[in-house]
């Protein structure tokens, strides 16, 4: 007989399935551009093929994002008045958040929690972050907001909320929606918690398209791995080699865009979803955003959602920002 957790487990599991057939639906039958949320790229192969795209030598991102942690992670630690419990949103394989966990563990247990979607990329971020001395890892594997709100209501009193936003996971929201997102997380904490966010700066559109578009198509194989994933989970019958990976950079947004491409008129089933998807040749599918932002920009997004900036730290190769703010 199947336990309690295990049934719970199935109905998540089975909850999380409808969602992603319903979210599909509606954003391919968008009228004018079809588009597919960006948070489903990451399927257990999506999270490994992102880890990958973070070596390609063209994402300059994750590499400026580690210089600015292990050089400037203990000034970040020493202005947090503890004792600090962490909380990161969105901590993929939790590679760059040691340096912040190795500084605090110095000075205190540490309490950290990572909330992700990908079951994989917690698995992944438990083995490299799990055995650290002073610090205890407790994953949950859910949307930001509701992992957030689940440790904020663990901690005991006297303890401030580190909250962690790294990675410019930021840029993959629309900007308005970026700072509504800086609101909710605004109020779920108490003043003098803090809130560590991670931006990637504007620089020369080649370059950021070169990140977004590497020659041995490692963002490309990422990004058509959407439509794998919908054939895997939802009987889907895309045929990959009939799109293309294509990048562009929006000035007036000041993001990149990454589409799908159809090559050909097609009309492709969705079968568990009882959709059938039509796309004319040319047309595209949007699947992620990443906008680029202005480090003024940064706080003053933050400043309207309630929070202080209280240091900023820029990669001196990559243009790439950690700003530390206080709710205040
Ligand atoms: C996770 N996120 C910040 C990445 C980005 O740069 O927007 C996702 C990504 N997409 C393609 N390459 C990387």
């Amino acid at each position: 007989m199947a336990s309690s957790a295990q049934m719970a487990a199935t109905g998540a599991a089975t909850r999380a399935l409808s969602e992603f057939c319903s979210d599909v639906v509606m954003g391919l039958s968008h009228p004018g551009q079809k588009e597919l949320p960006s948070k489903y790229l990451y399927d257990a192969l999506g999270s490994a093929l992102f880890d990958a795209i973070c070596l390609l030598p063209e994402y300059g991102l994750s590499r400026a994002e580690m210089r600015l942690l292990e050089r400037h992670a203990r000034e970040v630690v020493e202005r947090l008045p503890g004792p600090v419990v962490v909380a990161e949103l969105g901590s993929g394989n939790g590679q760059k958040t040691r340096y912040l966990l190795e500084a605090l563990a110095r000075r205190q247990r540490v309490n950290y929690y990572p909330i992700d979607i990908s079951g994989s990329a917690l698995f992944r971020c438990q083995q490299e972050l799990g055995h650290l001395e002073m610090v205890s890892l407790v994953g949950f594997e859910s949307a930001y907001l509701d992992g957030l709100h689940k440790v904020a209501a663990r901690r005991r009193e006297g303890e401030r909320l580190l909250v962690l936003f790294l990675g410019s996971t930021i840029g993959n929201f629309d900007r308005p929606a970026g700072e509504q997102f800086l609101r909710d997380v605004r109020a779920t904490l108490r003043e003098g918690d803090s809130l560590l966010l991670a931006t990637d700066l504007e620089k020369p559109i080649p370059m950021v398209k070169l990140a977004y578009d590497d020659p041995p198509g490692v963002t490309a194989a990422f990004n058509k791995n959407i439509l794998a994933r919908i054939n895997r989970e939802l009987g889907g019958e895309f045929d990959l080699s009939q799109f293309e990976h294509v990048v562009r950079y929006d000035e007036s947004e000041r993001r990149i865009e990454m589409h799908l491409r159809s090559k050909a008129w097609q009309n492709v089933a969705i079968r568990k979803a009882g959709f059938r998807l039509h796309l004319r040749k040319d047309e595209t599918i949007w699947t992620e955003s990443s906008h680029k932002y202005d480090r003024q920009e940064v706080k003053e997004i933050s400043g309207r959602a309630g929070f202080e900036p209280a240091g900023q730290w820029i990669d001196a190769e990559w243009p790439f920002a950690q700003t530390l703010f206080f709710a205040v």
